[in-house]
């Protein structure tokens, strides 16, 4: 339901000044200021780098307030905040833009809403591993209604950046590592955020990011370069911000990395070429962080000035945080090296969605009575207990450890089973760590015999009275999102430690990941007998972890991303090309020395309290498409859900193709003993690739198929097209 407001832009265009529009491009989130005369990221770096100690930076920021610009504000230089969530700060600004301001036009406010506000949904990461649309649209729904209530317009959300490579901190914040997950996943979050209507109270627009392949940044480093092939590019990262726009997504974050060698804030193939002109968006562009200014660091532009005309000429409509636009555009659009109707475009792009938001029929769509109550309704826990239940992924189950008996008596170990702020993860604006169910916190609830200790102090004495150890391990939520990338993903030597005590013992150990990212266990995963990969799951994860160690439901979730079986063979992914000599036993084949060619867990997988098995492939193709059709099974004694999956390979091509790529999946649920038929029906036009000239072409020749559960399916089938 997209309403048409062109005249009334042109017409209220018409009456603003050229600095009235350059204030519309000017987003600013409150600065900290306080007895201290740096930024406040100066501070930090001061502390960091050990010019103060802690101790005087946490005494300055006892001074510290928020400054909100407001004089600029009433002089018209703003058009949006960033960082701002809550409603009472929100109105107030709101009220200086309607009242106070030449022409009233109201504020945009954006945040960083990237996995629920108050109910804290799992990470991106995790939730995808449901491989679940209607869950991924429905979190996304609660997670509108909370934030529209906290006064937020727009959401820097979806990451649908495709990350191969566990190093990146940002793996958390996306769906993993396949292109056709990370659509299915933004596109639901899309349709969750924004709803049917955007103009609606509770109805919060989708800003899709980061445009484009932010998540193949060198080494898995943040804000590294990009380099990458065409062919690349078109096939494995852009369709999922295809996605997304062809979703409805009203806003575009062009990505820090350059693309080609031009960052993606000066790109004009990027923002008009590719997405404006071939995927007709007409929505608002908005840079990242500091992202114009820092075209000067790329070795892009001269200066600021420099930088502000590039990103403007190239598309780029809303300057987050540089303060480029606003001290430079007046002075290039008098002297003509910026036209005022480019301008005019960029300007009429963030009154469009102020439009399309409700903005100017209502600009306070929120108060502190609708906040308080819109905030962890008991249904959206529930929705945060199953989000999160169906996040988890059992790696190891051997001799069935588990599921526990409902008298199990449990010994408890390692901090995070009790620290509950740890459980949100990165990107968590609106957490409470109070909100917070930590695994401890659940065993009290459900009254489960149990003794807890951080480290192995008193290990034996727990031991000896416990059924079943539990140690929860991993990372803390501070090891990834932005700029926590880690060059070793393996576990700490604090963990495995407490790990090799636990196992002294003699008691079964079962560990309970809390990560964000792809670990390299295989010391863990050779020496424990039960795995449970939690990532972090939000609000409810204690609860979540519970039902699953007690099997009051039966885990379901399946990796989205490879674990290497070493931390040097990243970036390792399934859907990577065949070379000349595949990795094999013999010498000279392509693999490293000191690590197996296969991953510790692939693609796909992941293992539930019953068992499953494929059977009846049928590969057959109609005039469009390719039909793939098997039987699933569920051959063991308890009721669950299966995700079934379908590869295909295209055995030779103009180019060469991936050894296998996603096209179909479906969750199925099975009872004890039953099996159904799954039937994939995959459009040509999904199989399509580009050639050397970038010319789409179809796939032709054999296509091998293959069906399972993981990307090592069981089933193969050929088929001739
Ligand atoms: C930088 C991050 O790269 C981006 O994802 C985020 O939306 C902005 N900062 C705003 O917080």
């Amino acid at each position: 339901m997209k309403k048409d407001y062109e005249e009334q832009i042109q017409k209220l265009l018409a009456r603003m000044t050229v600095e009235e529009k350059i204030g519309q491009l000017q987003q600013c989130g409150p600065s900290l200021v306080g007895a201290f005369d740096v930024s406040f990221e100066e501070l930090l770096n001061m502390m960091f780098d050990g010019r103060i100690t802690q101790e005087e930076f946490n005494r300055l920021m006892g001074t510290a307030q928020q400054d909100f610009h407001e004089e600029d504000l009433r002089a018209g230089k703003i058009g949006s905040y960033n960082g701002i969530g809550d409603s009472a700060t929100a109105n107030r600004l709101q009220k200086i833009a309607v009242e106070e301001t030449r022409l009233g036009i109201p504020l945009l406010f954006g945040y960083d809403v990237i996995h629920g506000f108050r109910t804290v949904t799992p990470i991106p990461l995790a939730e995808s591993c449901a491989w679940e649309p209607e869950l991924w649209e429905r979190t996304g729904r609660v997670a509108a209604e909370e934030a529209t209530a906290a006064g937020i317009h727009m959401t820097f959300a979806p990451m649908v950046d495709v990350a191969k490579d566990a190093r990146w901190g940002r793996v958390s914040e996306g769906a993993g590592e396949d292109v056709l997950l990370n659509g299915l996943y933004g596109a639901a979050k899309v349709r969750g955020f924004q709803g049917d209507d955007l103009s609606r109270e509770n109805a919060m627009a989708a800003c899709l990011k980061h445009f484009a392949a932010y998540g193949a940044v060198e080494a898995g480093q943040d804000y590294n370069r990009v380099d990458m092939s065409m062919q690349r590019l078109w096939e494995e990262y852009m369709p999922a911000y295809k996605a997304c726009v062809d979703a409805g997504a009203r806003a575009v974050m062009p990505a820090f990395n350059d693309i080609n060698g031009v960052p993606c804030t000066v790109n004009s193939w990027l923002m008009r070429d590719v997405l404006r002109e071939r995927w007709g968006f007409d929505g608002l562009v908005i840079s990242d962080s500091n992202a114009i200014a820092e075209c000067v660091n790329h070795g892009i532009a001269e200066d600021k000035k420099d930088a502000a005309k590039q990103a403007i000429l190239a598309g780029m409509d809303m300057d987050m945080s540089s303060n480029s636009y606003i001290s430079c555009l007046k002075e290039l659009v008098e002297s003509g090296e910026v036209p005022e109707q480019i301008l005019d475009e960029a300007a009429a792009d963030v009154l469009r969605i102020k439009f399309e938001l409700g903005l100017f029929d209502d600009p306070y769509q929120t108060d502190e009575e609708r906040e308080s109550h819109a905030m962890l309704k008991e249904e959206s826990r529930a929705l945060a207990r199953e989000a999160a239940v169906k996040s988890i992924v059992l790696l190891k189950n051997e001799n069935k450890v588990l599921p526990l008996k409902a008298d199990a008596k449990i010994g408890l170990f390692g901090s995070l089973a009790s620290d509950k702020e740890q459980m949100t993860g990165a990107w968590a604006i609106g957490a409470k760590p109070e909100d917070c169910v930590s695994i401890l916190e659940a065993c009290r609830m459900r009254g489960i015999p149990f003794q807890y200790s951080e480290n192995l102090t008193d290990a034996e004495k727990i031991a000896a009275d416990s059924d079943v150890l539990v140690a929860a391990i991993g990372e803390m939520k501070e090891e990834s999102g932005e700029a926590a990338s880690r060059a070793d993903i393996t576990l700490s030597p604090e963990h495995m430690a407490l790990i090799e005590g636990l196992l002294a013992t003699g008691k079964p150990v079962v560990a309970v990941l809390f990560n964000g990212r792809p670990l390299a266990i295989p010391k863990l995963a050779q020496k424990v007998p039960a795995i449970v990969e939690a990532w972090h799951l939000g609000v409810e994860a204690g609860n979540a972890v519970l039902d699953v160690l007690y099997g009051d439901v039966n885990p379901s979730g399946k990796l989205t991303v490879t674990f290497p079986a070493a931390a040097g063979q990243c970036p390792m992914y399934y859907a990577h090309i065949n070379t000349g000599r595949p990795g094999g036993k013999s010498k000279f084949t392509s693999k490293y020395l000191d690590a197996p060619v296969e991953p510790l867990y692939p693609f796909g997988y992941g293992l539930s309290y019953t068992a499953y098995s494929y059977g009846d492939l049928e590969v057959k193709k109609e005039d469009e498409a390719l039909l793939v059709s098997v039987s699933v099974t569920n051959t063991g004694d308890r009721d669950g859900q299966e995700t079934a999956q379908c590869y295909v390979q295209d055995r030779a091509a103009k180019r060469v193709r991936p050894v296998r790529q996603l096209k179909a999946f479906e969750k199925v649920s099975l009872k004890a003993g039953e099996t159904k038929t799954v039937s994939f029906r995959i459009p040509f036009s999904e199989l399509c690739y580009y050639d050397w000239d970038m010319k789409e072409v179809p796939c032709e020749g054999f296509l091998k198929v293959y069906v399972g559960g993981d990307c090592q399916a069981a089933l193969t089938g050929e088929i001739c097209l």
